[in-house]
């Protein structure tokens, strides 16, 4: 397959980027859409020039490192389907593509398709957690958990993290990553103590970067790689409102 890629270039946060186009001839229909960039790559270093950075980890599809627009589309146009598992056959000989990285103030590019998303890890930082001590694994099997909220939990813990509602989303709200997680552990009895000030940490966090609000457009759900459902935010949203209420001086509460 022959692949004309125009892929944003960018040698560092302080330089003035630009897309370049690139023809690619040697496209194998089963290398994953990395495996293509790094042929891409060993091309362009074999002839002196810069390789294209993107970032990258498991390659699995659990790590949440990886993540660009593809024509526009977070991870790519394969629904569920993160870039590292994106593979070549869902595209055309002679197909257009352009690749960006994530757009969203809150992330800003480091090079060329990497973005820094550490304020991510400030806003796990402000609450994403548990702090109390649950044992080894045995021990924690001791506490019963609901098998409807063991799903829940699950399938909120699915969030890696990779940004791609961010990205996706024309406020760049941060809204169903933090949904996610505030959802993953506020479903299980370990989260329970510190539920509400979770809610009230976590929400303060995303508020003191730069994320847009939430006006539940869905855009994030649909590019979500791990099926994340809106049904998050809800629970944060109420999390976080009853969280504020109860913090409130019963004399103003009366017209909640
Ligand atoms: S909610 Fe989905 S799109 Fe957003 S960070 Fe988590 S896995 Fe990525
Ligand atoms: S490299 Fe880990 S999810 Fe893509």
């Amino acid at each position: 397959m022959k692949l004309t890629l125009h892929i944003w270039r960018q040698k560092s946060p302080n330089h003035v980027g630009r897309m370049v186009q690139y023809e690619h001839a040697n496209v194998n229909p089963h290398m994953s859409f990395l495996e293509m960039l790094d042929v891409l790559n060993e091309e362009l270093v074999a002839k002196g020039e810069e390789p294209v950075a993107f970032d990258h980890d498991c390659r699995e599809g659990i790590c949440g490192s990886c993540g660009f627009m593809i024509n526009g589309i977070a991870h790519g146009p394969q629904p569920a389907t993160t870039v590292c598992q994106l593979h070549m056959r869902h595209f055309k000989d002679g197909d257009v593509l352009y690749l960006e990285p994530w757009r969203a103030r809150a992330f800003p590019i480091v090079k060329d398709l990497v973005v820094d998303r550490s304020a991510f890890d400030r806003i796990i930082t402000a609450g994403g957690y548990v702090s109390a001590s649950t044992g080894s694994a045995q021990d924690a099997n001791n506490i019963l958990v609901p098998k409807k909220n063991a799903d829940l939990a699950m399938d909120a813990a699915a969030c890696i993290g990779c940004g791609a509602c961010v990205a996706a989303c024309p406020n760049a709200a941060a809204a169903l990553f933090t949904g996610a997680k505030i959802s993953h552990l506020g479903l299980l009895p370990q989260g329970q103590p510190e539920r509400y000030s979770r809610a009230l940490g976590m929400v303060a966090q995303v508020k003191q970067e730069l994320f847009g609000s939430c006006t539940n457009i869905g855009e994030c759900e649909a590019v979500c790689p791990k099926e994340i459902k809106l049904e998050v935010i809800a629970r944060m949203n109420r999390d976080y409102l009853k969280a504020s209420w109860t913090e409130r001086p019963p004399s103003t509460r009366a017209d909640d």
